[in-house]
């Protein structure tokens, strides 16, 4: 066989599966996807043209350039008082996204299980087993808003667990934890020795109480592969860029990876981001009022058209349930694609529990989410109506 067993058993995602169909399709209204509508703010796209203007276009240091790293710091320091030598424990990937697969592969070794939420976003389970290791489930349910809680963390504790993920705000479900909650779990990680990777690429965008990152907490630094980047709340995807902060032993492994396969972030991508950590505030609190507006807005119009919604702390999600109309999320998500032209995902793509959920992304106009209303609303009523005339 040309593909290896590791690949050709590794399910392909579910988003993607969906997002397929939306392809080729007129006047759909996509909340399917996981980015912000807004664009770059034009300083930080100005810079990035700037840099390409006086001939930047070489690589740079493979852990970034020493200025980003300095900002990155600095960022921290200020915002939240935490501090790291920037030569020995910060690294500058390609998005969280290598930021995750640098640290899965840097720390497992064939066999090593890993604890991750249930539900959680696409891409950590093969992260992880694309490393080598297992995947041990850690399952949250709508009773505890989708929280992971000590408890749940001691029932999922078995032989061989190395490391867990955590990411807060959450994607899918948008939850998020007080400083009280992540100190509750931080003592559950302490007690079995675990390393964490705190997948915190929504920070800024925490509505209800300010984001604690875990690495602030007493005796977690040592142990937290701190992963942050620019895609979300300085609305930079395109960009790629992210960053690691953690332990010198554990990004110097990251590092040894990361200059093998990626050698360095875009130069361009890091001129930016330099840009936007040092003037990019008034942006991010721009973006997040209008994500709270939208939020607000959409928990309300779920709930009023018969979708029970919890609130989501953060991020730009929320994951209403789809009981009310005894459909699984897949055939709801097709069948309201082709009969309203809304795309949202299935609940399914996030975990195997989830067949009663969808995920709604806020991250599009507030009109498109006034319209997008409307029409699930028409759908459940159609639904309903089919359902008496059957009767
Ligand atoms: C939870 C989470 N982590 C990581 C990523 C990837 O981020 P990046 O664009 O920095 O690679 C996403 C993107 O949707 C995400 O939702």
């Amino acid at each position: 066989m040309r593909i290896s067993k590791r690949v050709e058993q590794m399910a392909p995602s579910g988003i993607r599966a969906f997002f397929d169909l939306v392809l080729g399709m007129k006047d759909v209204i996509s909340l399917g996807v996981g980015e912000p509508d807004f664009v770059t703010p034009w300083h930080i796209r100005e810079k990035a043209i700037s840099s390409l203007e006086k001939g930047y276009t070489s690589y740079t240091s493979n852990k970034g350039m020493p200025e980003l790293r300095q900002e990155i710091n600095k960022f921290l320091g200020e915002r939240y008082g935490i501090a790291y030598d920037i030569n020995e424990e910060i690294l500058v990937t390609v998005g969280v996204s290598e930021g995750l697969d640098l640290a899965f592969r840097a720390i497992l070794d064939p066999g090593d299980k890993v604890l991750v939420p249930d539900p959680n976003y696409v891409s950590y389970g093969p992260t992880v087993e694309l490393a080598g290791g297992e995947v041990v489930q850690l399952p949250t349910n709508i009773k505890t808003g989708f929280k992971i809680t000590p408890e749940v963390i001691e029932e999922s504790m078995c032989e061989g667990v190395k490391a867990i993920i955590i990411n807060y705000p959450c994607n899918p479900t948008g939850t998020s934890y007080t400083k009280k909650e992540l100190r509750e779990i931080a003592r559950a990680i302490i007690k079995h020795d675990l390393i964490l990777i705190s997948d915190e690429v929504y920070d800024e965008l925490t509505y209800d109480f300010e984001h604690t990152p875990f690495a602030t907490l007493k005796g977690m630094k040592e142990r937290t592969i701190y992963l942050n980047g620019f895609s979300k709340s300085y609305a930079m995807t395109g960009f790629r860029l992210g960053w690691a902060a953690g332990p010198a032993d554990i990004i110097a492994g990251m590092t040894k990876i990361h200059q093998y396969t990626m050698l360095c972030a875009p130069i361009i991508s890091q001129i930016a981001a330099i840009e936007a950590l040092k003037t990019g505030f008034k942006d991010i609190a721009m973006m997040k009022r209008e994500y709270l507006r939208r939020r607000n807005y959409m928990v309300g119009a779920l709930n009023d058209i018969g979708l029970s919604c919890h609130m989501p702390q953060g991020a730009f999600y929320v994951f209403p349930s789809i009981k009310s109309t005894g459909m699984k999320s897949m055939d709801f998500a097709k069948d309201l694609l082709n009969k309203k032209k809304v795309a949202l995902v299935p609940g399914s793509a996030f975990g195997k529990d989830l067949d009663d959920h969808i995920r709604i992304s806020y991250a599009s106009s507030y009109d498109n989410l006034k319209e997008a209303i409307a029409r699930i609303d028409e759908y459940l009523k159609e639904l309903k109506h089919g359902k008496k005339a059957r009767r």
